[in-house]
């Protein structure tokens, strides 16, 4: 089975060809990043406009590159949600109307299960059952993962997402958008212990996470301070500090909740090298181990969507010819594969 994966859920296009054999042949992610940065964040109306200008010729191209004739496509998966909604309809009417062009089977797939299955394309891919850490721009989750659509929210962030804790607080230091890289970059050269931001939640059970009280904690740090360089590295360093100290806590007291010793983490924040770091050693500490994507992999891109499309479509699933798009989409209401 060769199947075609669409991703436009918020300011990335990607294309993807995955085949059930040969495993990924091809894939392309554009990054709107230039398009939206003058405003400051992702503008929907603009993001839609652009996947539309863009999807098919990426789509042609990614067929090419993968040396895939229309013919040979067996089946398309799209990000149906959660997402931007006008960014999903285009990804879904170009998935569905493609499907039915070509006669093949179509599925709309979950952008966050997308993202957990993703370390499932790297050539030593994590066993299940495993605790799945995601932290990206819109989500911060820990699942336990039993098999694919087999998910169990174990805990979330109940205000901003880690990725965009770390956005807003790029902003506040003057780092555009998206700042999350550009802050990590700005935190090696920080020295610790000039600020002390809270770990949020740390003291409290539970798998629950808060972190719109550091953006608060930058603000005071920086209010009446005019800061140079360094003090604005050192401001950097304790945010990310305390970002990672309460995921990395978090993340092993799920693992001591349900047993496993398997962590994967994935979505955009995943690429943050203190957090695989700290990660790494706390993990190996209890004797567990921790999966990654490549770091393409982590942040939007459309193979982990072929992916998830081609493991459903082969287990028989597939969708009828209505467009999904569902903006909120509960992870743990997808259906499980029974394989
Ligand atoms: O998964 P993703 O590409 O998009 C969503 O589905 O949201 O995640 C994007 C997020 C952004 O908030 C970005 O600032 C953050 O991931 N990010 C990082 C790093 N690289 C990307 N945050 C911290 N450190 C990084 N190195
Ligand atoms: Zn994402």
């Amino acid at each position: 089975m060769r199947v075609l994966g669409i991703e436009s859920s918020c300011d990335e296009t990607a294309v993807a060809v995955y085949d059930g054999d040969r495993g990924l042949l091809a894939h392309e992610v554009f990054s709107q990043f230039d398009l939206h940065r003058a405003w400051g964040g992702v503008v929907p109306e603009l993001a839609a406009r652009d996947h539309i200008q863009r999807l098919l010729p990426m789509v042609r191209a990614t067929l090419a590159a993968s040396g895939t004739a229309p013919a040979e496509v067996t089946g398309v998966a799209y990000t149906a949600g959660p997402g931007l909604i006008g960014a999903l309809m285009v990804g879904g009417a170009v998935a569905e109307s493609l499907a039915y062009a070509w006669g093949v089977p179509v599925i709309g797939i979950h952008h966050m299960e997308g993202h957990l299955l993703a370390p499932m394309l790297e050539p030593d891919p994590p066993p299940l059952p495993f605790v799945a850490l995601l932290v990206s721009g819109g989500h911060t989750m820990l699942v336990e993962v039993t098999g694919i659509g087999r998910y169990r929210i174990l805990g979330e962030s109940l205000d901003d997402a880690a990725g965009e804790a770390f956005d807003k607080t790029a902003k506040l230091l003057g780092l555009g958008y998206p700042g999350g890289a550009a802050l990590a970059a700005l935190a090696e050269r920080g020295r610790p212990g000039v600020f002390q931001f809270p770990r949020p939640m740390m003291d409290r059970p539970g798998l629950d996470f808060s972190f719109s009280g550091l953006k608060t904690a930058a603000v005071v740090a920086l209010r009446g301070r005019r800061l140079d360089d360094q003090g604005r590295a050192d401001v950097a360093h304790a945010f990310e500090a305390a970002i990672v100290d309460t995921l990395v806590g978090k993340a092993l007291r799920a693992l001591e909740y349900t047993g496993h010793d398997v962590l994967v983490v994935a979505g955009g924040v995943g690429a943050n090298q203190r957090l695989r770091t700290d990660l790494a050693h706390a993990a190996s500490g209890r004797g567990a181990r921790v999966y990654y994507p490549r770091p393409g992999f982590c942040t939007d891109n459309a193979a982990m969507i072929a992916y998830a499309g081609y493991r459903r479509l082969a287990a028989g699933q597939h969708a009828g010819q209505a467009i999904r798009a569902r903006p909120r989409w509960p992870l743990d209401e997808l259906e499980p594969l029974n394989d």
